[in-house]
């Protein structure tokens, strides 16, 4: 066939909507596999064929595009339970846990998805892996950007074992720091091996000052859609 990587993105995105039912509370995810489904949800709405939909928006960017659809908006303050989220993902291993925030986003991110009853995450093909973080890419970390040179260094020192590099993401072209929704950085994580217990790694990262967030989310997805070239499978954990 002649999908393109964006229709299979697409094709996962229009899949997971199906799971959203009219009078929920919907974790709104962030990338361009996950503005498919906030574009889906809004059609649906327009169409009558779902109702009072409360949107919760994992970062300013769909909170623009959620706003500028029409959905209506809330946040986790006055709708501490969501009832499913949809998000993409980075890479996604055998048993469901994910990397995310490449593209900058991962505090809200973990905060709506793990609030959700359902975490519906959509990929295309590509983002399998066997093991996070093996994949050549970075495991993102937010940090505070007092000292974050300080907190860069110790988390390289962290990972030396897996060859770890950690560098400061900078803003595309520039030499500036890329700044978070939340006024923070981010630390990208690059390793030559894979770093072992993913909960002991995760456990390890929280706990240095100055780290905000990673973004390894283990045991939070409940279900994976996957689009491929041979159609689009689904996975519950
Ligand atoms: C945003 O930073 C992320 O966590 C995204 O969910 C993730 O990067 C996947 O984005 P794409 O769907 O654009 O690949």
């Amino acid at each position: 066939s002649n999908l393109t990587q964006d229709d299979l993105k697409k094709l996962a995105a229009y899949k997971a909507v199906e799971y959203v039912k009219s009078g929920m509370v919907v974790g709104l995810g962030t990338g361009s596999t996950a503005k498919h489904a906030v574009a889906r949800i809004s059609e649906l709405l327009r169409q009558g064929k779902l109702r009072d939909i409360i949107g919760i928006p994992t970062s300013t960017t769909t909170h623009e595009q959620a706003v500028s659809l029409g959905i209506p908006l809330s946040d986790l303050d006055s709708h501490p339970v969501v009832d499913l989220s949809i998000d993409g993902a980075d890479e996604v291993d055998p048993a469901l846990n994910l990397v995310k925030g490449r593209g900058g986003s991962l505090l809200r991110e973990k905060m709506v998805e793990g609030a959700s009853k359902k975490f519906v995450v959509i990929v295309d093909e590509s983002k399998l892996v066997k093991h996070l973080g093996g994949s050549g890419l970075a495991v993102p970390v937010e940090v505070v950007p007092f000292c974050c040179d300080f907190t860069r260094g110790k988390l390289e020192e962290l990972f030396r074992e897996a060859g770890c590099k950690a560098k400061l993401r900078v803003k595309s072209g520039g030499e500036t720091a890329a700044v978070t929704d939340n006024g923070n950085f981010v630390v990208d994580l690059y390793l030559e091996r894979d770093m072992g217990d993913l909960e002991a790694a995760s456990e390890a990262i929280l706990r240095l000052p100055g780290v905000v967030e990673h973004g390894m989310f283990l045991g939070i997805a409940t279900t994976l859609i996957v689009a491929g070239k041979s159609g689009v499978t689904v996975k519950d954990r």
